[in-house]
């Protein structure tokens, strides 16, 4: 398979390490001293993470992070998405502790040479954890900013070793009907099935994420292991992935199957491309007040120097 070559991020978009340092010693202060405490879920924040989770630290990755403050602890795992357990926001923390989540193994197949079913806990010590503060923008125009804990998903490609067939790539995610009460309404083609471009899946800023805030991931937000695709809608980033299969033709994901004129293959985030129902210019921040502007959406969530020549020459509103 050809390695990509990555330009750098504009200096900009970099957080020096020694200011990520102080601005996460500060955070860890504030937050310790109620500094960060006021109106909404702001106040939450000074709470912080969930201390009966297992801690799942990461080494800081300056170069894949955003130099902005992460949303708050409580919207992060109390406002999610997560359509098995619900289509309200609330839903996933209401039902999501009842996933079963040990044992848990993850299989690896398709196009390569080395299929191979992962326990999670070798898939945890597969390669150094690393901490990426990414945006999240999801579809549905809101976004937040959240510290992930993972690695590049391209360290357990490496593993199974693709093989020249393999253009595409899906992943598979749990389905328990009996603890998943979204699953009885027919609202997606169960399981939720995702998909990426085996270049896309091998770019440095996808990551297989298994934690947040330093915690292991909550089940809300796709323990045991979930992806993120910060360039792209929300959406492409499955939560609680149980099978991966490298394949040769474009795969159909289960929003594809739902609502093809709504959904497409790419889903890269763009603010020129309207979602037939809403416009995708602007979003709204969660965990700002309600009088808060809406923040202005940007080319590829902002990450378009990293990824854009994955898509040169490409119409990118015809491929949505
Ligand atoms: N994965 C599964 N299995 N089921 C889902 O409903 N929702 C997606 C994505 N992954 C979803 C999923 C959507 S629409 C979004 S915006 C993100 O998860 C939300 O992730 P978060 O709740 O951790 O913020």
């Amino acid at each position: 398979m050809s390695r990509i070559r990555i330009p750098q991020p504009r200096p900009s978009e970099i957080t020096p390490e020694d200011v990520w340092l102080s601005r996460r010693r500060w955070l860890g202060q504030a937050a310790a001293m109620g500094m960060l405490a006021g109106a909404g879920p702001a106040a939450l924040a000074a709470r912080g993470p969930d201390d009966s989770l297992p801690d799942l630290k990461g080494r800081p990755s300056p170069s894949y992070s955003l130099m902005e403050k992460p949303s708050a602890w409580d919207d992060i795992t109390g406002y999610n998405n997560f359509y098995e357990f619900g289509t309200d926001k609330e839903d996933p923390r209401r039902h999501a502790g009842r996933m079963v989540t040990e044992p848990w193994t993850v299989e690896v197949g398709g196009e390569v040479l080395k299929p191979r079913t992962f326990d999670i806990d070798e898939l945890r010590r597969l390669a150094p954890m690393e901490e990426r503060v990414y945006r999240l923008r999801c579809v549905e125009a809101w976004s937040m900013v959240i510290p992930w804990v993972g690695y590049p998903l391209a360290e357990l490609l490496r593993q199974v070793q693709p093989t020249g067939n393999a253009r595409f790539i899906t992943f598979e995610t749990a389905l328990q009907p009996e603890v998943m009460p979204g699953v009885k309404r027919g609202i997606l083609d169960w399981p939720y099935v995702e998909a990426l471009r085996m270049d896309e899946a091998m770019h440095p800023l996808t990551l297989l994420v298994f934690g947040v805030y330093g915690k292991v991931l909550p089940n809300q937000n796709g323990a045991p292991l979930r992806l993120a695709v910060p360039w792209k809608y929300g959406f492409k980033s499955a939560k609680s992935i149980v099978r991966i299969r490298c394949v040769e033709e474009q795969p159909y994901s289960s929003w594809m199957i739902a609502a093809p004129s709504e959904y497409g293959f790419y889903a890269n985030v763009n603010p020129d491309v309207r979602h037939p129902r809403w416009s995708q210019a602007t979003e709204r921040r969660i965990g700002d007040s309600l009088f808060a502007p809406r923040v202005k959406t940007r080319m590829f969530n902002g990450y378009g120097e990293l990824v854009a020549p994955l898509y040169a020459g490409m119409d990118l509103a015809r491929n949505f």
